[in-house]
């Protein structure tokens, strides 16, 4: 079936054409279309993003992105909608789904109800070798799609890591899995943003992290790795990003790229440590990364290198499949479809996995 996405659940609008096969043994992602525009721009004066503003421009790009999509006026192109419900700032997801709502009724179409936290989880089978082209009003168009679609073999075990969200989970099946742990506090995505903001490096602090990162010393400071040693799942990362706040605090001198390097070694730790412990648990057969955080270079490479040497195979999605985007949210709509678990057409800020 092909599915016609929509994502509107932080600061980016995004609107894609998916063509999902295969069932729920070997779901299959042939992507026909993929449009994201970033707000990034807009809320970044702000050092973080505004709800309002979310809104606002989400009102604003949803029909100019839907007019790029192309499609007829019968909507033949897709046999239904799909649409992030949940979570996510409450006023940017109901621009989507009152968006989608209007559109189901104007094409006829189903309208098949997705979490993004479910998106980001099945962005792990979205095909590889993506080739991606600047584009001045959104942050990437992708021209051309590799149709391998990776192989994951259960169990697997991984980690969903967001700017809202930090979770360790077991996946059986395609259609059956479970959640192991989450963070208590802060998400990992969360922490890079804030220690982002004491280094005075704009948002999204992620990825501003990583760069000044790799120009100092990741064990020039001993960061603390907090619960890197308790015996359950679950992380928590204000502590850490308390501890970067006292250092700079103390030393007002300090090399930023040594502290960058430090923190994001700390990050990087504690979330490898923890998924390889739950993949040895579990004898896990894959392990996956996933999530905004999924972007962070050190963290693939640490990961994957963990994994390989316990004879694991290791799969991360695409960079462009990263972030938020909405073919990951077809790919959820089409599995909750095989699962016969979709998500009612009504917003849920706090939807988790
Ligand atoms: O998944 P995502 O696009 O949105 C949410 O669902 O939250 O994740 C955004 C988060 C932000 O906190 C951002 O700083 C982080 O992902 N991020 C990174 C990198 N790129 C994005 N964190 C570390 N290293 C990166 N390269
Ligand atoms: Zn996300």
């Amino acid at each position: 079936m092909k599915i016609f996405a929509i994502e509107t659940s932080c600061d980016e609008t995004a609107l894609s054409l998916v063509e999902c096969t295969g069932g729920a043994k070997k779901p299959q992602f042939k992507v026909l279309k993929n449009l994201i525009s970033t707000q990034i721009a807009v809320h970044r004066p702000f050092g973080g993003v505004v709800p309002s503003l979310a809104k606002r421009e989400h009102i604003k790009n949803l029909p100019k992105l839907l007019k790029r999509m192309g499609f007829s006026a019968s909507g033949k192109e897709f046999d239904a909608i799909a649409v992030t419900v949940g979570p996510g700032l409450e006023p940017a997801l109901w621009q989507g789904v009152e968006f989608a709502q209007a559109l189901a009724k104007k094409f006829n179409k189903p309208l098949i109800g997705a979490n993004h936290m479910e998106g980001h989880m099945y962005s792990i089978l979205l095909p590889k070798n993506a080739v991606s082209t600047k584009m001045p009003s959104s942050k990437f168009q992708v021209k051309k799609f590799g149709t391998e679609n990776p192989k994951v073999k259960f169990p697997a075990v991984g980690l969903v890591v967001s700017g809202g969200h930090t979770i360790v989970v077991r996946m059986d099946s395609f259609t059956k899995w479970k959640k192991l742990g989450e963070t208590r506090d802060d998400a990992a995505g969360e922490a890079f943003d804030k220690v982002a903001r004491m280094l005075k490096l704009p948002y999204p602090g992620g990825p501003e992290i990583q760069k000044l990162g790799a120009k100092g010393n990741p064990k020039a400071i001993d960061f603390p790795k907090p619960m890197i040693n308790s015996g359950d799942y679950d992380f928590s990362f204000s502590g850490l990003k308390t501890a970067v706040l006292y250092y700079l605090r103390d030393h007002p001198r300090a090399n930023k790229a040594d502290v960058a390097a430090s923190f994001q070694q700390a990050v990087i730790d504690v979330l490898t440590k923890k998924a390889m412990r739950a993949a040895e648990q579990f004898g896990a057969q894959t392990v996956f990364l996933c999530g905004g955080v999924a972007a962070n270079k050190p963290l693939r490479a640490s990961l994957q290198l963990q994994a390989e040497r316990r004879g694991m195979h290791f799969v991360v999605p695409e960079f462009v499949f990263n972030t938020d985007n909405a073919v990951m949210i077809a790919a959820a709509a089409y599995i909750g479809h095989l699962r016969k678990k979709t998500y009612k057409i009504v917003v849920n800020p706090h939807l988790n996995l």
